[in-house]
């Protein structure tokens, strides 16, 4: 049928869409660019970004994840105050809002309810909404003042990859260029940096048997699996623990390192998979002070470091990247183990029971 050409001849849409995510960091370079290859923007999203005081981010699952990632973005960049909101909690939990607040929604698929329920709020009490999506005229794309596309190409797996990296890369886009359009100094080439990135993806991606004997080591017969990380390694470990339960049915959980000792500790038993990332210099003595004290209650510690701050202990060192585009790239590894702990458990990669691609339920 059509879904078997489709996936060509790879035997799950997750595996082909990981694949992928090299090409979409390309296609949204191009997407992005003007004539003369600098980064642009629509430039009433620009003053939209400019004129707001704070800026809220609405999202749900993996997107919220990829929210949390672009807050450091815009915050990094273009200095303006960025929440970061559940959507189905926003609505009835509504913190105190700024003066001139910017919503920004983020939805793969633009029809996620409990977003969509945010968005009429927000409209309604007069304020701007940008929606992030991977799909032209959906629901939340329609219902908002302006749009920015992820040109990621349809996302069938239910489990979200390259729609993540995507999202990353239009925020860190929209950051960067609205910096420039404050005229806050950017002291890289963006476009340079994500070029660096998609080949790096290719790497990995050219890496799976890697990732397959990883999983096969960790993930074959444990009942959990933690992640963590500081910084933004910690977001990225959420999301690695969001990816491996939803579709290995391993119980998983994404932690910030300094704060295992006030309790996710006491879970640590004999041969717990404890996978930490380790990609920012700032606190790589510290992530790895989380793994020893892990590794002394018994954890099966798998460190992901990247390359010029690698040790001998580590089990997989990703390519180096610019430190604040790195969640691209540290995110594959934990993409491909999750899916292979899936295979190998036998699940049903691309259908996780219990889940629907898109939510469209409140
Ligand atoms: C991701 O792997 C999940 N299936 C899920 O968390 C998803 O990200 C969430 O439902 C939000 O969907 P959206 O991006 O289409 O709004």
């Amino acid at each position: 049928d059509a879904s078997d050409i489709e996936k060509g001849t790879y035997p799950h849409y997750m595996l082909k869409e990981i694949d992928e995510q090299p090409l979409v960091m390309r296609k949204i370079i191009q997407n992005y660019q003007d004539g003369e290859g600098a980064l642009e923007i629509d430039s009433d999203i620009v003053k939209a970004m400019k004129d707001a005081d704070r800026i809220y981010i609405i999202a749900a699952g993996t997107s919220y994840h990829a929210g949390l990632v672009g807050k450091q973005f815009i915050e990094k960049l273009a200095k303006i105050p960025v929440e970061v909101h559940i959507s189905s909690e926003f609505g009835y939990n509504m913190p105190l809002l700024s003066e001139k607040p910017l919503f920004i929604f983020i939805s793969q698929s633009g029809e996620t309810a409990d977003s969509r329920q945010v968005l009429v709020q927000v409209k309604e009490m007069g304020y701007k909404a940008l929606t992030i999506t991977n799909v032209p005229g959906s629901t939340l794309s329609r219902e908002a003042d302006y749009t920015l596309l992820l040109h990621a190409g349809p996302e069938i797996a239910v489990a979200s990859t390259k729609a993540y990296t995507a999202q990353l890369a239009v925020l860190a886009i929209l950051a960067e260029v609205t910096a420039r359009g404050i005229g806050h100094e950017v002291d890289f080439d963006l476009v340079q940096e994500l070029g660096i990135v998609a080949t790096a993806m290719e790497a990995l991606c050219d890496d799976k048997e890697e990732f397959e004997s990883i999983a096969r080591e960790y993930l074959t017969v444990t009942r959990n699996a933690f992640f963590i990380g500081r910084g933004i390694d910690f977001y990225v470990g959420l999301e690695g623990a969001l990816k491996l339960k939803e579709i290995s049915y391993i119980q998983a959980e994404g932690f910030a390192g300094g704060e295992l000792k006030h309790g996710t500790i006491a879970l640590i038993e004999e041969g717990t998979p404890v996978i930490a990332l380790a990609t920012q210099e700032f606190v790589n003595l510290s992530i790895r002070g989380n793994v020893k004290e892990v590794v002394a209650r018994g954890a099966n510690p798998c460190i992901i470091s990247m390359s010029g701050l690698e040790t001998d202990e580590d089990r997989f060192v990703i390519p180096e990247v610019h430190s604040l585009l790195t969640p691209l790239i540290s995110v594959i590894p934990l993409q491909l183990i999750s899916y292979y702990a899936a295979l190998h458990r036998d699940c049903d990669v691309d259908k996780p029971r219990n889940l629907a691609k898109s939510v469209t339920v409140e």
